[in-house]
């Protein structure tokens, strides 16, 4: 059996790199495709290193552009690069739902081939973000689904989508259960950061609906700014593209180069608390038992507003203090499952094409 894994951006490589482990103890083939939307070291290269994804079999160099610009020059060169694998592959697998996502889905869908979603039925309700148009596509053309949430069942259920879904539970669950461990034994706190466990706030910015609105931007630095400690802040290059001046840095915000996996999480297990518009941190920081405050008016991970250990802040800087001031009760409590990465491969292997 023939696997083709598409990724292309940070998050990406996280899940495939869960996925890919799993493949390769059930001795399936996996051909690896890097669409190459992401490029910069530290948001590509360090993360094939340090969760030793085999290198691509196919890179094809997209870089960024506009939203029809990178998804096209991906469609083309994706096309391509299929048409030429022999044999054809029995699964086309994307994850999450970035353009690298959509390219791919769209991609298999015309050829023919089958197509299954790691991490499909996330739903923020919220058509303006580009992730949700490429999530709704994806879910719509996948013949297998793997849901990591029961709300993720039910969101596909409304959209009358019932066939090939399954409930597998979360490959960044697995992911933080085994890098956490990792993360210790090759950093300590003091080699990233010149603070003490519990002493700073961790921060994430990137979602555009925040980078590419001033209004948005800014209130979020000033909320940061409220906060009665250092911010650390592993700065998104987009973020950085948008910090042209108008945007007032505060002095206890201290910018930081974006960090490998490994000190990721380092970073948050450590932190008083996460401020942050990413998916995978929300979550990353739930299962850690961190308090989390999300930069934004909705959450695709429910789960985690339990006990108020996740809490929505959107950007306005009152509420963003007033949330990082505010303490969680109990401990946050994850759906366990088995291994996500296990069950999908088995799925894989057993559902008929
Ligand atoms: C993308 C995903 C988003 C995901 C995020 C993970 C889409 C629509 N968005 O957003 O869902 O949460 O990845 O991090 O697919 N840039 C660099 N170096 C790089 C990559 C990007 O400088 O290696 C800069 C470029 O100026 C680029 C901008 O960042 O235009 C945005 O990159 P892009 O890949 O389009 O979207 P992300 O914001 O990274
Ligand atoms: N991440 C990282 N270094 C950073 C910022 C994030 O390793 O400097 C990790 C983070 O821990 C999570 C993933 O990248 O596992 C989330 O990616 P991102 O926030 O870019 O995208 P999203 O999850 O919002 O799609």
């Amino acid at each position: 059996m023939r696997v083709c894994s598409i990724v292309g951006a940070r998050p990406q490589f996280i899940k495939a790199a869960v996925v890919s482990q799993a493949l390769a103890q059930a001795g399936i083939e996996e051909i690896l495709v890097h669409t190459g939307q992401h490029y910069d070291i530290q948001l590509d290269r360090i993360f094939f290193e340090e969760l030793d994804l085999p290198v691509p079999h196919v890179h094809l160099g997209v870089g960024s552009g506009t939203h029809a610009l990178q998804t096209g020059q991906m469609m083309i060169r994706l096309e391509a690069a299929l048409l030429e694998l022999q044999p054809p592959p029995d699964w086309v697998l994307v994850y999450g739902d970035t353009n690298s996502t959509l390219a791919g889905a769209l991609v298999a869908a015309k050829l023919k081939l089958p197509l299954a979603h790691v991490e499909a039925g996330l739903r923020s309700f919220n058509r303006h973000m580009p992730e949700e148009i490429n999530r709704v596509v994806t879910d719509h053309l996948s013949q297998l689904l793997f849901a990591p949430t029961q709300t993720a069942v039910e969101n596909l259920r409304r959209e009358g989508i019932t066939q090939g879904v399954h409930l597998t539970g979360d490959v960044m669950l697995e992911a933080v259960r085994t890098y956490a461990i990792v993360a210790q034994r090759k950093w300590s706190l003091g080699q990233l950061i010149p603070y003490a466990s519990g002493t700073y706030y961790l921060a994430t910015v990137h979602r555009a609906e925040n980078t590419d609105n001033p209004v948005r931007l800014k209130g979020i630095f000033e909320g940061l700014g409220r906060l009665d400690g250092p911010v650390v802040l592993p700065l998104h290059p987009r973020t950085r593209a948008r910090l042209d001046g108008s945007i007032q840095i505060p002095a206890n915000v201290k910018l930081h180069e974006p960090v490998g996996y490994l000190a990721m999480l380092l970073l948050i297990q450590n932190a008083r608390a996460v401020l942050t518009d990413s998916g995978g941190v929300q979550k990353e920081a739930f299962w850690l038992g961190v308090p989390c405050v999300t930069l934004r008016e909705e959450t695709e991970w429910v789960e985690t507003l339990e006990g108020g250990w996740n809490q929505l802040a959107g950007t306005d800087p009152d509420r963003i203090a007033a949330a990082a001031r505010a303490r969680p009760l109990g401990h946050p409590v994850s759906l366990d499952i088995e291994s996500a990465s296990t069950h999908i491969v088995r799925l894989l292997q057993e559902t008929p094409r």
